[in-house]
């Protein structure tokens, strides 16, 4: 398997993961065979990479950290909630809290302990897989910070819900491509007020801590955040996590406004955000877990040649093993050989596609 942009995909190609609709329907299934006519409506949606099978990197294992059940049951079970919000008639919560703690259960059983891209997009509704992918971001971090089960639960579901006030917010602004006017920008930023009046509803059935969460993720540490200014401790530590997984999934994440940026941008807007942004020791121990490549992911190193990420290892998940595909000409490496970057410190890459 190995990941590349849609516009470098051609028909015969073989999908190799599933993609999803907001309704968490499959839209194309693993195996599917790309079609012109299917390529088509996929950059009518706007997916920019596409997962295929490749024999040269059948080793290749692309973490999913969601079995496809739980995946489909998320992204539905948020899809009728945030409808319901959306249409002002009266939800629910016991789902998506029972999802939440599913989530919960399986991540716990991941042996992997680095943060490396979902995957997770369903390419039709961006505040969905925002919300899927921040409660597997949060749920990772806050058991890197040693959080116990019942909280890590608690947590996944604030994560899931944290957006829910957009729905109070008229959709054309939401996915508006361009620049926000002031105007929009303020109504934006009434979100965290109408997700926690929404939430706090709600408290005989939800930890009143998950309504704060959607209250305060657009805080920061510094108090320059929004909308009460709040600072240092005075922000909940379930939200300082959320926080950082809020703004690495909005950056890593395809939007309408931008194409995803890279995974070391990220890891520097975060970096650089420690301590003023984010909390500092939460916002440390995330960086020291998140991965900068993803498997399948394609390299160029400081020789020139290209290679293709493969596996990511626990003690060092900043320096992949690759495999050398090319050389700096273009000529393929026959046979390609595998190299640990861990080892081989006067090698570094200097740029990936097509993340
Ligand atoms: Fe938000």
């Amino acid at each position: 398997m190995r990941q590349i942009k849609l516009t470098e995909v051609h028909p015969g190609m073989v999908l190799a993961r599933n993609l999803f609709n907001r309704k968490g329907h499959i839209l194309l299934a693993t195996g599917a065979m790309l079609t012109e006519n299917y390529l088509h409506k996929l950059r009518r949606l706007k997916v920019k990479t596409l997962f295929i099978q490749d024999p040269r990197y059948d080793d290749i294992n692309i973490p999913e950290y969601l079995s496809l059940e739980t995946q489909q049951r998320a992204l539905s079970i948020l899809n009728t909630t945030m409808e319901k919000i959306h249409n002002r008639e009266t939800f629910a919560i016991n789902a998506i809290s029972n999802v939440a703690s599913d989530i919960v259960e399986e991540l716990i059983l991941q042996p992997s302990v680095s943060i490396q891209l979902t995957g997770i997009a369903t390419h039709d509704d961006y505040t969905l897989d925002h919300s899927l992918n921040c409660a597997i971001y949060t749920a990772l971090l806050a058991r890197s910070c040693d959080f116990t089960i019942p909280q890590i639960k608690e947590i996944a579901c604030g994560a899931l819900l944290h957006d829910v006030g957009k729905m109070k917010v008229d959709k054309g602004i939401i996915n508006k491509p361009g620049r926000l006017t002031e105007k929009e920008f303020g109504i934006i930023k009434q979100h965290p007020q109408s997700g926690f009046n929404l939430l706090v509803k709600k408290r005989w059935e939800l930890s009143s801590l998950v309504a704060h969460m959607a209250w305060q993720h657009h805080e920061k540490i510094d108090g320059t955040g929004y909308p009460r200014g709040l600072q240092g401790e005075e922000i909940l530590n379930y939200s300082r996590l959320l926080t950082i997984t809020d703004v690495y999934e909005a950056i890593t994440g395809c939007r309408p406004y931008r194409k995803s940026m890279k995974l070391q941008e990220a890891y520097h807007i975060i970096h650089s955000g420690l301590g003023t942004t984010f909390d500092k020791n939460y916002g440390e121990i995330f960086l020291s877990k998140m991965a900068l490549y993803s498997p399948g992911m394609e390299v160029t190193l400081n020789t020139g040649e290209k290679a293709i990420v493969i596996s990511l290892l626990e003690s060092a998940p900043q320096k992949p093993i690759i495999r050398l595909i090319s050389y700096p000409d273009g000529t393929p490496y026959m046979p390609p050989t595998d190299i640990n970057l861990a080892k081989n410190p006067q090698l570094s890459i200097v740029s990936t596609s097509p993340i």
